[in-house]
C-alpha cells in the first residue's frame, strides 16, 4: 500500500511538502510515482502519532470497562500510534504468557501498537519481586505496580537494581499509602467544606522524596507517573539538576481541572492522584514549558457508568481522556500562548519515547509510517457519546469547545483512524 499525503505541513508556517508512505514507512518526500491512496492535508498538521506512556486497557479480565478493541480505537482516535498499557488487570500482568497474548492480540487489531507494561512485583502485592527477565524477554516495556503503590523501600530498591541490570525502566504511582488515607480527593479548603476525607499533597510529596533517594543510591532508571502537585514537581526538578537518572509524566486533568470540580460531588472527578489547586496545574504548566515534565501520560483509566454513578466514597479512581488529551492541551495551553505547539508535540512524541527507551519518532525517510494528521482549526464540542471508549457515559470536559482533533492516524502505514468517516 503506498499512500501519498500531500501539502502536509510539519508546523503551521513550514513548507508544505508531498509525504510518501509505503509498505509501512516513510519513502519521501516529493517523489513521484502512482499510490494507492491520496490524502490532502492542506488543511491540518502532520506529527508523528502521539505516544501514550500510560493508560488502562483493562484486558485481561475487566473487559466489562474497556478492552484493547474499545481501548485501542479509543487511542487512534486520540491520534496516539502507540500506548503503554498498564498491568493492574485481573489477573495481573506479571505472567510472560499474558503480555504474550496481550501483543498477538493487539496486532490482529492492527490500531496504535501496543507495548505493555507488567507488574514490578508479583499480583502487584508489593512483597515478592515479578520475574523482570521474563517479562521482559515475552515484550514488556516497563515496570510498574500501579494502580497500587510501592509501600517496602527495600522491595522497590531491589525492583529498580533488577530492572537496571535488564535495561527496563520502573515506573510508581506515588502516593505514601497512609499519609493519603481513604482520601477520595484533595485536603485542603473544599474537601473539609465538603466533608469528604481529604488526601493531601504531601502523600505524594514524601512518597516523590523517598523514591528519588532510592533512586539515586540504585543509579535506575525511574519514572514518575502522574504528577499532581507542585510540591512532587519541585522534588522531581531538583534532583534532575543533582543528575538522579528520574523522569516525570503529567496527565491532561491534573493539568486542566482543580478540586473545586468535587463540589459537584460527581466521581467523574474521582481520579487518583486527586485534582489538586489552581496552583498546582500553574506549576505543572511551568514544568512542561521549562522541560522538567518529560511527557503526558494520559492515565487513561475507564470505568463502568454503574460503577462510576456510585457516591464520592465507593466509585473507583479514574478519568477516562485518551481521545481528548490533544485537543484539550492544545486548546488550554497552544492556542492560548502558554506552551509552544512545538513542545506539546515533543511531550506528547519523543517524550514518552525517550522514557521508555524506544526509537524516537521521526519525520524521516526509512522511519516507521506512524503519522497524526491534527486539524487545529475546526472547533468541536466534547460529546462523551462520540467516544470509542466504553466509558462513554460522560466525562469532566463535557461541552467544551475543543480543537487539535485528529483528522486521521496512520499507524505501520495504514489508516487506522479517520474522522471523517468515524
Ligand atoms: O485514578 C486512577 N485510576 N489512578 C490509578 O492509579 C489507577 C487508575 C485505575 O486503574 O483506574
Ligand atoms: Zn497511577
Amino acid at each position: 500500500m503506498r499512500i501519498k499525503i500531500k501539502n502536509a505541513r510539519v508546523s503551521p508556517n513550514s513548507e508544505a511538502r508531498d509525504v510518501y508512505v509505503n509498505n509501512g514507512l516513510i519513502e519521501g518526500f516529493n517523489l513521484d510515482g502512482t499510490f494507492d491512496l491520496e490524502i490532502d492535508a492542506s488543511n491540518f498538521l502532520l506529527s508523528p502519532a502521539l505516544i501514550d506512556p500510560h493508560a488502562h486497557l483493562r484486558e485481561p479480565g475487566q473487559e466489562v470497562k474497556e478492552d484493547l478493541q474499545s481501548g485501542l480505537s479509543a487511542a487512534v482516535a486520540g491520534g496516539f500510534g502507540t500506548v503503554v498499557c498498564m498491568p493492574n488487570t485481573k489477573p495481573v500482568i506479571d505472567d510472560p504468557e499474558i503480555l504474550r497474548s496481550l501483543i498477538a492480540k493487539a496486532e490482529k487489531l492492527g490500531l496504535a501498537r501496543l507495548l505493555p507494561s507488567a507488574a514490578l512485583t508479583r499480583g502487584q502485592e508489593g512483597k515478592l519481586l515479578a520475574d523482570a527477565a521474563a517479562l521482559k524477554a515475552a515484550g514488556a516495556v516497563m515496570l510498574t505496580d500501579d494502580g497500587r503503590t510501592n509501600e517496602d523501600a527495600g522491595v522497590l530498591r531491589r525492583g529498580l537494581e533488577y530492572a537496571h541490570a535488564l535495561g527496563l525502566v520502573v515506573s510508581v504511582h506515588a502516593e505514601d499509602a497512609s499519609l493519603r488515607g481513604d482520601g477520595v480527593m484533595n485536603e485542603g479548603e473544599v474537601s473539609e467544606r465538603l466533608g469528604l476525607p481529604g488526601n493531601p499533597a504531601a502523600a505524594e510529596a514524601a512518597r516523590i522524596a523517598r523514591d528519588l533517594e532510592i533512586c539515586a543510591v540504585t543509579g535506575a532508571r525511574l519514572h514518575i507517573q502522574h504528577l499532581s502537585t507542585a510540591r512532587g514537581l519541585q522534588l522531581v526538578r531538583d534532583a534532575k539538576t543533582r543528575g538522579v537518572n528520574v523522569t516525570c509524566e503529567v496527565g491532561p486533568h491534573h493539568l486542566t481541572l482543580t478540586d473545586s470540580k468535587l463540589e459537584t460531588f460527581d466521581a467523574l472527578y474521582k481520579v487518583a492522584p486527586p485534582l489538586r489547586l489552581q496552583s498546582d496545574c500553574d506549576a505543572l504548566l511551568a514544568g512542561l514549558v521549562d522541560g522538567t515534565v518529560d511527557c503526558i501520560g494520559t492515565d487513561h483509566a475507564p470505568h463502568t457508568k454503574a460503577e462510576k454513578e456510585q457516591d464520592l466514597l465507593e466509585a473507583p479512581f479514574g478519568i477516562a481522556n485518551i481521545e481528548l488529551a490533544f485537543p484539550l492541551l492544545y486548546t488550554h495551553f497552544v492556542a492560548t500562548g502558554k506552551l509552544s505547539l512545538e513542545k506539546l508535540l515533543e511531550l506528547m512524541t519523543t517524550g514518552g519515547a525517550k522514557v521508555l527507551g524506544i526509537g524516537e519518532p521521526k519525520l524521516e525517510a526509512g522511519m516507521p509510517a506512524d503519522l497524526v494528521l491534527l486539524d487545529l482549526n475546526t472547533k468541536k464540542i466534547v460529546d462523551p457519546a462520540s467516544f470509542k471508549t466504553k466509558a462513554n457515559f460522560g466525562s469532566p470536559w463535557a461541552g467544551q469547545e475543543l480543537t487539535g482533533w485528529a483528522a486521521k492516524t496512520i499507524v505501520r502505514g495504514q489508516v487506522v483512524f479517520d474522522a471523517s468517516s468515524s
